[in-house]
C-alpha cells in the first residue's frame, strides 16, 4: 500500500474525490495517510476529520522563513510515511528543498490543458476567466508531476471539457471540476500506487 499526503488550502472538493474513489477501490493499492492545510480553517480539514484521516495545518506564515517551512513540511511528510504528495487546489508555493526531495513524488491538478491557461497567476477563477477571454471551445484539466517551475513539470493525464457561449468562469469551473478534475485526479494517483508510472525524457509513460 503506498500512502498518500495530501496538500490543500480550499474547499477539498478534489480531496472528496480522491477519498471516495479510494473508498470505491477505484483507487487501488493507495490510503491518504494524512490532509495537510496551510490553513487552519479550510473546509479540507473537515472533510479529512470526518473520514478519520490524520490532519494538520502547517501554515509558511509561522515559520521565519522559507527553509524552515520546507523541513516542517518534510518532517510531516516523514511521520505520515509519504510515498506520494498530491497538491489538490494548494495555493502555495512548495519550497525547492522539498520539490527536490520528492521528485517524481509530487503531483498536482491544474483546471486547464497544460501548456495553456497556466503559470504564475493561473490559479482558481483566474484559469477560467482566462478560457473565455480568449474564445476557448474546449478547455480541461491536467494532472502533472511538480517540478521547480509554475505547471511546467511532466503530465500524467489530462481531459477536455467543451466551452459553451453562455458560460461563467464561476459555471465553467463547476464543469471543470466534475467532468475532468474528479475523475483524472483519482485516475494518476491509482496508476502511481500501481508502479504504472514512468517519466522517461521528460515525459510520463503509462506502463
Ligand atoms: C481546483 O480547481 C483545482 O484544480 C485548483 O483549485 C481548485 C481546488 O478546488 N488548483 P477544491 O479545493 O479541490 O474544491
Amino acid at each position: 500500500m503506498k500512502n498518500v499526503v495530501v496538500l490543500v488550502s480550499g474547499g477539498g472538493t478534489n480531496l472528496q474525490a480522491l477519498i471516495d474513489a479510494v473508498d470505491a477501490g477505484t483507487v487501488k493499492n493507495a490510503v491518504i495517510s494524512a490532509v495537510i492545510s496551510n490553513k487552519e480553517n479550510a473546509y479540507a480539514l473537515t472533510r479529512a476529520k470526518e473520514h478519520g484521516i490524520a490532519s494538520e495545518c502547517i501554515s509558511p506564515k509561522s515559520f521565519e522563513n522559507q527553509d524552515a517551512f520546507a523541513d516542517a513540511l518534510l518532517d510531516a511528510f516523514d511521520r505520515y510515511k509519504a510515498d506520494l504528495v498530491v497538491l489538490a487546489g494548494y495555493l502555495v508555493i512548495v519550497p525547492k528543498k522539498v520539490i527536490k526531495s520528492y521528485a517524481g513524488r509530487i503531483m498536482n491538478i491544474h483546471p486547464s490543458l497544460i501548456p495553456s491557461h497556466c503559470g504564475p497567476g493561473y490559479y482558481g477563477l483566474h484559469v477560467h476567466e482566462s478560457v473565455l477571454a480568449r474564445g476557448n471551445k474546449v478547455t480541461g484539466a491536467t494532472v502533472h508531476f511538480v517540478d521547480e517551475g509554475t505547471d511546467t513539470g511532466p503530465i500524467i493525464l489530462q481531459k477536455a471539457v467543451e466551452v459553451r457561449d453562455d458560460d461563467t468562469p464561476e459555471v465553467l469551473q463547476k464543469r471543470v471540476m466534475e467532468e475532468a478534475e474528479w475523475k483524472i485526479l483519482p485516475q494518476a494517483v491509482s496508476l502511481f500506487a500501481e508502479d504504472k508510472l514512468q517519466i522517461v525524457n521528460g515525459t510520463v509513460k503509462v506502463k
